[in-house]
């Protein structure tokens, strides 16, 4: 095996519990499992550094190159819209992005500016100036679903799991945007250096991917 160090950053938070058992194989689950507040955790067997980072900040180290590899959902990479290149799609994380709000709410009228809350306001104008329809982007950091609640907005842009956060609070899906999935992410200059570590890596994630659709 080549033994040059990879760095590999993995999200903390929701999709943490779920990436930590991809990496499992790699035999970095029960290290991390026992010391939770560790940042960086490095393996000198197989040369493989992991760095938990919040799950906004993936795409960042990885666009940078402080990270060679990253696991991340795909509403981080469309937000970030980095150069980097996607690698594998691990199959956990799915959700969706959708447009919610009360039932009957108008998304599309020319005469109207829609309030959109939203932690992806990128995500959100895209989508938005490819309908013509033009918004005001409330920017917020979470809990998005009050937009509509109190008036703030009129609709929300976020990602739909199971509908239970929509469903407690009276929202629903207006309009499906796009899925969204964890995937694996490189730095394109280290998938070129660092091509034969990373697809080493990569072989190992893809066989355990196979593994969870048997
Ligand atoms: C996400 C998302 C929704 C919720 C959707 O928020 O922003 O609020 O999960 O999941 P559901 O369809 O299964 O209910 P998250 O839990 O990450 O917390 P946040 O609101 O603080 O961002």
């Amino acid at each position: 095996m080549d033994k040059t160090y990879l760095t590999i950053a993995l999200p903390k938070g929701r999709i943490a519990e779920q990436a930590m058992q991809y990496m499992e194989k790699l035999g970095i689950y029960d290290v991390v499992k026992s010391s939770s507040r560790k940042l960086i955790f490095t393996d000198d067997v197989i040369k493989v550094r992991y760095m938990f980072v919040k799950a906004v900040d993936v795409v960042t180290y990885v666009d940078e190159g402080v990270a060679d590899l990253g696991v991340v959902g795909r509403d981080n990479i469309l937000e970030e819209g980095a150069e980097i290149y996607e690698l594998l799609d691990l199959g956990f994380g799915k959700c969706k992005f959708s447009i919610a709000g009360f039932e009957g709410t108008d998304l599309y009228s020319k005469d109207k500016i829609l309030r959109v809350a939203t932690k992806y306001p990128n995500v959100a104008r895209k989508f938005f100036d490819s309908r013509n329809q033009p918004i005001d982007i409330i920017k917020l950091s979470g809990s998005v679903e009050l937009g509509p609640l109190v008036g703030l907005s009129d609709v929300i842009v976020d990602i739909v799991e199971t509908g239970g956060t929509l469903k407690a609070n009276g929202l629903m899906v207006l309009e499906d945007i796009t899925d969204v999935s964890a995937k694996l992410i490189a730095n394109p200059a280290a998938y070129r250096y660092k091509r034969k570590r990373i697809k080493e890596i990569t072989a190992m994630l893809q066989e355990r991917v196979e593994k969870s659709y048997d």
